[in-house]
């Protein structure tokens, strides 16, 4: 497949996994391990742990587990090369390969070359705005018409896109077909190159780890329309899952555990400069089901600075089913007609935070709307608005929910909740706002988002000592590995797990090593703690095994001959003995206590090297 064997494990070695992760979920540290929202299913209630030092997840809900090459792949679906690639490139490792002409490899070469063509890019119009002469008229709408101060122009990397037909192509330095696949220029049939971007204000977007992946270009006044022009997919762009300003805003996005969307790039700034720094875009899109996705490794509540009655009944199914769907919470941000969030920002930061803070769920914020243009004063009136309020309830598809309006509506048009409810389920309302009737929805919960089949269990069982001392062969191999046998292990699963942690030379190739189940646990075991004490776990085990023996012994003891069962006496009192030196806790016997614990030890593995049979007996 390509990459140096060797060269796998040096860059697994450099990588940074918890700041690798934190690109995509915000962890939390919580003890020695970290964890967070799962990126590979819908939580409320962080199952995700991380293990720094092995470099090693786990997500206690739904199972998916792996290290940095698996995270990176799952997360933004790339082959294993192109995520050891992508590790490689971050850690600073030069990887060195086997045969170097396969079709992935072009594929991810012309994706780094389109990521570092939007770097340069990047910088290049960000340093026309800041000096160039023919920029004079941006800086100044920027100052005037935007308030941006150079700080603001420096934090969001805005730019300017000269006039001209080819200066970018010109100017750059790189090669004209790179620039074509990274979207900031076309080519014609006659094989000339034109910038996709010309005479705009720049706005560039970013993944959330910072790197730039496309802009959207702004006019200045009396320019060409239109008057925003965004990159269109590219290898490293999909509009219909990017969000401007996520790079900045997901910090605050996991502290408030919320994400304000909206729609433009100045709504963005405007927020963000408010102090709602958890703000982002869609670029030129309305907001998709990937969106959704990307946030959900940042926050669940999600309130929309949209412009709210436009987006209309579709949207509110949308909305719905997203809900339920990604167990997020849509909210929608009131604000005065005609005012988008960079207007009310600039005149009025206060108002915009408390409008962000009161976001309603959608139904309610429609349902209020609708009343509120409805003429509440006569009983024809009312009733119009009842109908209208019924239709738009009852898309709905819970029905406590719809419950809950339908008596608010009921209260505020003064009619009768049981009628209303009647004719809720009578289905149909001609008087629907939107000029469609409601659709009739199946309440029962829409099909669960694909993802990784729920967790086996594959520890059934296993607990106590044997699982607290794989828990410290795992971190604290050094400690215990030396000391421990197989047969201190009753469960199969513990014990085959035991051999291939002391069979290899570090957890990675352990897991490799292992059986799927086995890989299992010891993925589970990494981003576990472990604060017991290695002498006391250590005892306790050996303790238990002893006792399995001992009853084991008495046993076989009791089915033969009175005679012959004497023979059994000197190793069952010797057991005993053994077991109680190994308990004493006073200092001063402390030698006897090891020794005893390792004739124990070395008497089991004796005794179990005889007749392997036993070593696979379940408790
Ligand atoms: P707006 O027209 O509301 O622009 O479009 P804006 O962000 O408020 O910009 P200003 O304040 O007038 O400068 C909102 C968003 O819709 C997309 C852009 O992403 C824009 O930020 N849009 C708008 C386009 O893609 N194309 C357009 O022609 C207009
Ligand atoms: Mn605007």
């Amino acid at each position: 497949m390509g990459i140096v064997e060797e060269d796998i494990a040096r860059v697994r070695a450099a990588t940074d996994f918890v700041a690798l992760v934190g690109e995509h979920l915000a962890l939390r540290k919580v003890g020695t391990r970290w964890t967070g929202l799962c990126p590979f299913h819908a939580e409320k209630s962080p199952s995700f742990s991380v293990n720094a030092e092995l470099g090693l997840y786990y997500c206690f809900g739904c199972g998916a587990k792996g290290d940095a090459i698996s995270f990176l792949r799952e997360t933004e679906h790339l082959d294993f090369v192109e995520a050891i690639e992508k590790l490689a490139a971050r850690a600073g490792v030069t990887l060195r390969y086997d045969d170097d002409a396969t079709g992935g490899g072009r594929d991810r070469q012309r994706r780094n070359r389109i990521h570092e063509a939007l770097e340069a890019a990047v910088q290049w119009y960000h340093e026309c705005l800041l000096t160039s002469p023919d920029a004079r008229a941006a800086r100044g709408y920027l100052r005037r018409e935007r308030g941006y101060d150079g700080d603001v122009v420096r934090r969001y990397r805005i730019g300017w896109a000269p006039e001209g037909w080819d200066r970018l192509v010109r100017g750059l330095g790189v090669p004209p077909a790179v620039l074509v696949d990274a979207g900031l220029a076309t080519v014609d049939e006659k094989g000339r190159y034109t910038d996709f971007f010309r005479g705009r204000i720049l706005f560039p977007i970013f993944d959330p780890g910072g790197r730039p992946v496309g802009a959207g270009g702004r006019m200045l006044p009396g320019g060409r329309l239109p008057k925003y022009k965004n990159t269109a997919n590219t290898a490293v762009y999909d509009k219909s899952r990017t969000l401007y300003g996520l790079n900045w805003a997901k910090r605050a996005v996991v502290e408030k555990g919320r994400v304000v969307v909206c729609e433009g790039y100045t709504d963005v700034i405007g927020l963000q400069q408010a102090g709602v720094e958890e703000a982002v875009a869609t670029c030129g899109t309305a907001l998709a089901e990937g969106h959704i996705k990307q946030l959900t490794n940042f926050a669940r509540r999600i309130h929309l600075a949209y412009d709210g009655d436009s987006a209309g009944q579709a949207a509110a199914e949308k909305f719905y089913e997203w809900e339920k769907r990604y167990e997020v919470e849509i909210r929608v941000i009131g604000l005065p007609a005609g005012d988008d969030p960079a207007d009310v920002a600039r005149r009025d930061p206060a108002a915009l935070t408390a409008a962000v803070d009161e976001a309603r769920p959608y139904l309610g914020f429609r349902l209020d709307r609708l009343l509120a243009r409805s003429d509440l004063s006569t009983p024809e009136g009312r009733s119009r608005a009842a109908g209208s309020a019924v239709a738009m309830i009852g898309a709905h598809p819970d029905v406590l929910v719809r419950d809950q309006y339908l008596m608010d509506v009921a209260d505020r048009c003064r009619v009768d909740a049981d009628r209303l409810r009647a004719m809720a389920e009578a289905g149909p309302v001609d008087a629907a706002p939107e000029g469609r009737p409601a659709p009739s929805r199946d309440p029962r919960r829409p099909d669960p988002p694909p993802g990784p089949s729920p967790a086996e269990t594959p520890a059934v069982g296993l607990s106590g000592p044997e699982l607290e001392a794989l828990r410290l062969a795992v971190h604290r191999r050094d400690e215990v590995v030396g000391r421990l046998e197989r047969p201190l292990f009753s469960h199969v699963l513990a014990a085959n797990a035991f051999e291939v942690i002391r069979a290899t030379a570090d957890l990675h190739q352990a897991i490799e090593a292992a059986d799927p189940q086995v890989a299992g646990l010891l993925q589970r075991l990494a981003v576990e703690d472990s604060d017991a004490d290695p002498d006391d776990v250590a005892i306790r085990l050996v303790e238990r095994a002893v006792q399995r023996e001992l009853r084991e012994l008495q046993s076989e003891m009791r089915q033969l001959p009175p005679a012959e069962q004497a023979s059994y006496a000197p190793t069952i009192t010797w057991l005993k003995l053994g077991l109680e030196r190994m308990r004493a806790d006073d200092v001063t016997r402390h030698a006897q206590a090891v020794e005893a614990e390792e004739h124990l030890v070395a008497w089991l593995v004796e005794r179990h090297a005889v007749d392997p049979a036993v070593t696979g007996s379940m408790m």
